[in-house]
Parts: C-alpha cells; structure tokens; sequence
C-alpha cells in the first residue's frame, strides 16, 4: 500500500531511492514538508513498509519508467550506487529532478584517483598516495615503506570495505592479493600513507556555488569497540563532534570544501547535492582528507536529522539547490543538543553473516527524544526479520552526550535478534 499524503498547500511527488537507515531518515524528513502530496522509497525496508516500491536502487531503467508513470517531479537519491550509475543524468533527461549528483561529479567518490586528483590539482591536503596495476610493484613499495605505514584501497564503489589498514605483514599481504585478485581490469590500487589523528565526518549541502554545512558529526567506522577489527559502513555516529571547533571549521570551509567545488567548476561540473569529507585531523591540527563521499553519510545523516529545528523542509533545501540559490537560512539546528546512534549489526558482519532472523521489540514506544531507524529489514510472514549486515540505528537525543546515549542505548537494548552485535562504547571518544 502507498499511503497519499493530501495536505492543504501540498502538490509535490517525491522519491526517496535506498534502503538503509540514511533512506529511512530522509523518507521522515520528506514526509514532515507541507509541500508533499505523494512519497515513496525504493525499495525501502521493513520500517518504510507502507510506502515501498520494490524497485533496486541501481535498477536505473526501471526507476526512471516507474517514476515517470507515477509523475514523480523529485528524486532524493540516498546512496553512492545510483549516483555512480547516472540516475541523475537519465531523470533529468525526462524531466524529473534528482537530488545529487551527475555520474561525472560522483566520480568524486566512485573512483578514488579521480579525487586525489582533483585534490592535487586544488592543493587541498589529504594523504601521500600511490596508484599500483600490478601486484609485484605494489608489495614492493609496501615492503618499502612498512605494513604499519600504509592504507590500502580499492579504487571503486565498495561501501566502506574495500579498504585495509592492515595491522601486521601477513594481513597486508592477505588484502593485497585480494585486492589485486578482485579488482576490475583497469582499476587501480592505491596504496596510501597512513596517517594518525582524530576522524571526524564533515557534509555539506552544495548548489555548485554555495556551500552549507551540516553539523559535524563522527562515525565509528571500526566493527569492535575501541576501535578493533575490520572497517565497516559505519557502527555508530555523533553529532554534532566536538573535534570540529569553530576555527577548525573555518578552515574546513576554506581549504577543503571551497577548493574542492572551484576545482570541478573548473572541469566543467557544478557539484549539486550533499558533499561527505571523511577528516582526519593530524597532531598539528591539520584536516586532511581521506575520503570523499558524493551523498550523505549512513549513520551521520539519520544521527544529524534528529538535530534540524522543526521549521527545517528539505523541499525548500533541495529546490535552492537545484536553483543555485542555497543559503545558511535555510539550514537551521537545535541549540546546544546532541545525538547519539548505536548500530546492531548481525554477526559476522562486515564479512559474511546470516539474514532472516526474526527481529522483537521494533514496536517499542519511543519518547520524543528516542528514535529508531531501519536499515536491513524486511517483513516476513511472522514479523520484521533481518535483510542486511546493519539492522537497525537506534538514535538519541539529549542536552549532552550522556543523556543522548542513555536513550539510544535504552532503544538498542530492546531490539533483539539471533546474533545481534553492537559496540557500546559509541560516544566515549
Ligand atoms: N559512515 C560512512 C559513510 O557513510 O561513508
């Protein structure tokens, strides 16, 4: 069932394409603006049940069809994958808006090289970094410069997993000849200088000229807690992170985010959408950039949309952007509120893990300052079941930390599953 949203002023038809826990916060934000007369996900998950279309996010052809039948006039597009794929190009080529980037801009984050390029060119500070084709040249710098020294990554589109921060000779090795073993043809391997800081997580909303950003925010990228085991999409975020001071801020603005947009203006793109920069900030206070994302981060965007001030409409947002008219009026927080999210995940996830266990407590009661959302669910014949490596995000909000987390963790608690892994130290550093 789709439910039909009438309101009195109302006559906008929207999407939301995902269907992760991102894609569900942007679905509750879409649905709290006054100009919407129709919403639906695709294909969504089990906590946006009832506005679902079962269509693949990277199904191109059959999203621009459908949202063309049902006279969709703006697509939110949540992950990486479509974008990647040009679903931008292909709606707008009937009419329809998309928000977020073309394939072209998305290279920013579907080909790794393509932005260490782009950042040499711009002078934008971020990691000494290596393109390898061949294996025996990669091990051999490697073997050069120190397993402990180096990152290794997939140049490609892998959700956070194809890169290796290995912790002895024998793990380089391993994801090395994995890495090489697994790779397209044509792709590189990049081999980058590792470097030790503070992570923090740095978007903004870009109209290919102006630049608004979101709260700051920091995810916990690692599966166990003090940050042990493999990378994962994320196990947990803050917000808004502390590590951002306002000066710090200034120059994120400075000699990142606005360096970054010139350099593709100067290639012909003007960036539309939301940017992600993955920041470590090294022992002298520098941001460096490790990543950049061309979409919003999964779980820092469901942290952070808890924390927009009620009059906040993404409509009006996406629309300035669109018309290149963005400005910080139209991005709006709570004061002095923080928010906490905690991950379940199944076992085994970020490698291989089960699905199909039958979730309880999804139908808690939640205060106002509680939330929950979906990321792989599915409903099944006897209830919500898990779909994917993350579950759920269960997110709070509080005048500190402390009391945000004591709320997320009173929500996480409840949800139960066979297998269920969470970290519980989410916010203590
Ligand atoms: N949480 C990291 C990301 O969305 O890329």
């Amino acid at each position: 069932m789709i439910l039909l949203l009438m309101t009195e002023y109302g006559d906008r038809r929207v999407r939301i394409i995902g269907s992760g826990s991102r894609e569900h916060a942007l679905l509750n934000l879409a649905k709290q603006s006054p100009q919407i007369s129709y919403i639906d996900i695709t294909p969504g998950n089990g906590g946006t049940e009832a506005y679902n279309v079962p269509i693949s996010a990277t199904d191109i052809k059959t999203q621009v069809e459908d949202a063309k039948a049902r006279r969709i006039d703006t697509v939110i597009v949540g992950p990486e994958d479509p974008l990647a794929l040009g679903i931008r190009d292909r709606m707008n080529a009937v009419g329809i808006d998309v928000f977020g980037p073309t394939a072209q801009e998305a290279m920013i984050e579907s080909s790794k090289w393509f932005a260490i390029e782009l950042m040499r060119d711009a002078g934008i500070r971020h990691p000494e970094t290596q393109a390898f084709y061949d294996f025996g040249s990669a091990r051999a710098y490697v073997m050069d410069r120190g397993f402990n020294n180096i990152v290794l990554k997939r140049d490609g589109l892998l959700g956070g997993k194809g890169v290796s921060v290995p912790d002895s000779l024998e793990e380089a090795e391993v994801a090395l000849i994995n890495a090489f073993r697994n790779k397209a043809p044509r792709e590189p391997i990049l081999v980058q200088n590792r470097i030790e800081g503070v992570e923090t997580s740095f978007m903004a909303f870009v109209d290919g000229e102006h630049i608004v950003p979101l709260l700051s925010s920091r995810d916990y990228k690692r599966v166990g807690e003090g940050d042990s085991g493999p990378n994962t999409g994320g196990m947990g975020a803050i917000a808004p992170d502390k590590t951002a001071t306002a000066a710090l801020h200034k120059r994120i603005m400075k000699e990142i985010m606005y360096p970054i947009v010139l350099e593709m203006r100067k290639r012909g793109m003007r960036y539309k959408g939301i940017l992600y920069a993955g920041l470590m900030i090294d022992e002298d206070g520098n941001p460096i950039v490790i990543e950049f994302n061309s979409r919003g981060g999964d779980p820092e965007l469901p942290v952070i949309s808890i924390l927009f001030s009620p009059e906040f409409d993404i409509l009006e947002v996406i629309d300035a952007v669109k018309n290149g008219t963005l400005s910080e009026n139209q991005l709006r927080f709570l004061e002095n509120m923080f928010a906490v999210g905690i991950v379940a995940s199944s076992k085994g996830y970020p490698g291989k893990y089960d699905v199909g266990k039958l979730i309880s407590g999804l139908d808690q009661k939640l205060d106002d300052d509680s939330f929950l959302f979906h990321a792989g669910t599915k409903i099944g014949r006897n209830g919500v079941y898990t779909n994917g490596g993350r579950v759920v995000l269960a997110v709070g909000r509080g005048e500190s930390f402390k009391d945000a987390k004591k709320k997320a963790t009173n929500v996480i608690s409840k949800v139960i599953f066979e297998g269920k892994h969470q970290r519980n130290d989410i916010g203590d550093f």
